[in-house]
Parts: C-alpha cells; structure tokens; sequence
C-alpha cells in the first residue's frame, strides 16, 4: 500500500478516516490514546498544507441521529491535542459537509459529524461512499482499529479516490507483521477479558501459533468450569464447556502449552473494595466469585515470561478498573515492562481494555508496541483479512 510518503498533500483536499471511537463515561474522554496516535497523520498532512477532513464513526448510532453520539464535542479534544484551531460540520456527506469543506483553507483541519448517523456507512453502500469521495481528493487511512468494518468510510470510498494508508496504519501494520509474522520463540499469547465467546475463537487459532497460552479474566472461569471445578457465582458461559474442553484437547495435540489461573481472588460481591479472599483455583466457594487472578498464578505467568521472546496480550487478567481486582494485571504489567527494558522480550499487547489496564499499571509507553485496535486487533490475531487494510492494498 501506499503511505504519506507517496503523496503530495499541497493544497490537497485530504479525507482522513480516523477512528475517534474513544472511550467516553459520562460525557469525558476517558483515554485519549486514539486521538493522541492520530496526530503525526493530521500534523504532517496539515504541515505539508493539505485541507484535512477528518471522518470518524463514534459508537453504534445505527444510522440514526442520536445526540449522545455526535462527534461534535471531539473538535475542543481534538483541537487541545492538537494545538490548532478545528472546524466542525454537522453532517459527513451533503450540504452541510460540502460547505464546510469548501470554506477550509491549505493547512487546516475540518471534522465531520459520525459516519454511523447514516445507515449507508456500515451497509457500505456507494451513496455514501460517493458522498464522502466528493469533499476530497485523496482518501487517507489511518483508522487500523476500525478496518474489520467494510464500511462507506472504511472500504468503500478507498476504491473512489486515491487511497494511502496514514502513520498509524502503517505503523500498526508493520509492528504486528514484524512481531507475529514471523515471531522470535518462544512465543507467550495472555488472553483475558470478559468477552468469553467471541475470544473462544482466537483462543483456538493462536494456540497453533504461539507456545504458551495463558488464559485469565472471566473467560478462564468457563474453563475451569468445563474441567469440572466448582466456580461460585463466576461469570462463565456454561453452553461453552464443550468448546472449552475441544480447545484443550487441541492444544495438547499441537503442543501448546494452556496455562490456567492456579489460585483466584475471590468475593461475594463485585463492588470496589470488597472483602476478598485468595483460594485455589478449583475451591471457589458457591457464594463467592472470581474477580482476579491469584499471587501463584502470577509467579507462574512471570517464570513463562522470563523464558520468552515475545508476548501477544490481549485482555486483563481481572476486573482491572475496579480495585483490589487490578493486582494481578497490574504485577503481570509491570513484570512485562521489565522484561521488554532488560531483556528484550517483545510485548505487543492491544484491545481497548488492554489499553487502559496498561495505562492504569503506568507501563502504556514501555511496551513494544501498544496496537489502538480491539476488534481489529483480535481479527488480525486470528488470520483474518482487514477489508480496510485489503482495499488499500488494491489501491
Ligand atoms: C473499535 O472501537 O474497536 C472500533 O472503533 C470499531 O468499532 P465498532 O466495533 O463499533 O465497529
């Protein structure tokens, strides 16, 4: 594919797919690393003089106009981050954006309203796509997290306009395909996280790629589940067990090591600072639930590390956000960035949640590299193609 390198951005009008979908509670941003890994594109697009429409989806608005969900209150974010003035349009195709975009002078940056308020973007249909074509001359990329999407504003357009990936596509494409393309052994994948079904799947494509599987978070109760130990009030998909023993059975075959937690953190509750209690893995008592993983489970986690050359992480070990169940996550994190500062260890982690527990352990900038992508990331991680990453390559 072709990068900023290939284009000549002078007086240009630029349409840059960018992925603002960042976290929100309560009407504030609570990460603003999306918007903060955007800015070498804008910046450099805007510096060489380009006119920078700046298009994003926020949340899941499915072709409605829901207030919550407009891009409007992004302008003072993206303008604070980036240091310069940005302009707003209360649309992303017709009137409203054409104006907007023919007022922008060289060198300025313009964003439009959700591409999700119109129910052609995720239908991908070629209204909007041609919509979006017309604000510009040059399509640029540099939405990676959200190129699972076949999308008007993801795949479509970029079959309309000369397309290029931005820096953060770029840079996202080449870590991942240096890291896992053809990874240094052995290889430790941690998976953790709530979304037990949709990880299931992964599970099963990385244990052929990687050495050592290690499962945390909430998806590690099914399995224990399945391998008949009690699991309390856990979360734990019980239409899963058969899956569940498959994956083990799979794994052994392949010669992937599955690491289980040993021991767990246990509640009645799952409230901040609850009472907890540290009990083997298989003794989880019927009134208590797992919120973490335990200290023998992050000494056995640690003694893989030290042996590996790179980690893939995707997913908490615990309920991060709520504390005392941060502790395992965030131990594990710390001893992730020692290794990677001593001993080399390539660490490649992504997932939105991942983010943010490696931000909340103060470890974020000294992995490898930290991917923006959740969807994206785990599509990727299971050998799927990107249609957005795939319609800049065909372009
Ligand atoms: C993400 O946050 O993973 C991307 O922005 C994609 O969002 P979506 O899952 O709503 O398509």
């Amino acid at each position: 594919f072709r990068t900023l390198d290939d284009l000549d951005a002078s007086g240009k009008r630029v349409l840059l797919r960018a992925d603002l979908n960042v976290p929100v509670r309560d009407g504030k941003i609570t990460d603003r690393t999306r918007i903060e890994r955007l800015l070498p594109t804008i910046r450099e697009l805007a510096d060489k003089g380009a006119r920078v429409i700046v298009c994003s989806h926020f949340d899941r608005p499915k072709g409605k106009r829901v207030p919550e969900m407009s891009l409007k209150p992004m302008v003072e974010a993206l303008s604070a981050t980036l240091n310069r003035p940005v302009a707003w349009a209360d649309d992303c195709i017709g009137p409203a954006a054409d104006a907007a975009a023919a007022k922008l002078q060289d060198g300025e940056v313009l964003l439009l309203e959700n591409t999700r308020f119109h129910a052609g973007e995720e239908k991908n249909d070629p209204a909007v796509a041609q919509g979006l074509a017309e604000l510009a001359d040059l399509y640029v990329n540099d939405a990676f997290s959200a190129a699972h999407r076949a999308h008007a504003s993801t795949e479509g357009v970029a079959h309309l306009l000369p397309s290029y990936a931005g820096r953060l596509m770029e840079a996202e494409l080449k870590a991942l395909d240096a890291a896992l393309g053809n990874p240094s052994r052995p290889v430790v994948a941690i998976v953790g996280g709530a979304k037990v079904s949709t990880k299931l799947e992964l599970l099963g494509n990385l244990m052929k790629k990687v050495d050592v599987l290690v499962i945390g978070g909430a998806m590690a109760n099914t399995f224990l589940a399945a391998q008949g130990h009690a699991v309390g009030k856990s979360l734990q998909e019980a239409e899963m067990h058969d899956t569940a023993r498959q994956i083990m059975a799979d794994a052994a075959a392949t010669g992937c090591e599955i690491l289980l937690p040993l021991d767990l953190v246990v509640a009645s509750e799952f409230a901040p600072n609850a009472m907890t209690r540290t009990v083997a893995a298989d003794r989880v008592p019927p009134d208590m639930m797992a919120l973490d993983v335990g200290p023998d489970t992050v000494d056995a986690i640690e003694a893989k590390l030290r042996k590996a050359s790179t980690l893939v992480w995707n997913g908490p070990l615990g309920a991060f956000e709520t504390p005392p169940f941060d502790q395992a996550t965030v131990a594990v994190a710390q001893s992730v960035a020692s290794l990677t500062a001593s001993s080399g260890l390539k660490s490649i982690a992504g997932g939105g949640d991942t983010v943010s527990a490696l931000r909340h352990a103060g470890v974020l900038t000294r992995m490898t590299y930290v991917s923006t992508a959740g969807g994206a990331f785990l599509e990727w991680l299971e050998g799927k193609t990107l249609p957005g990453v795939a319609a800049l390559e065909a372009a």
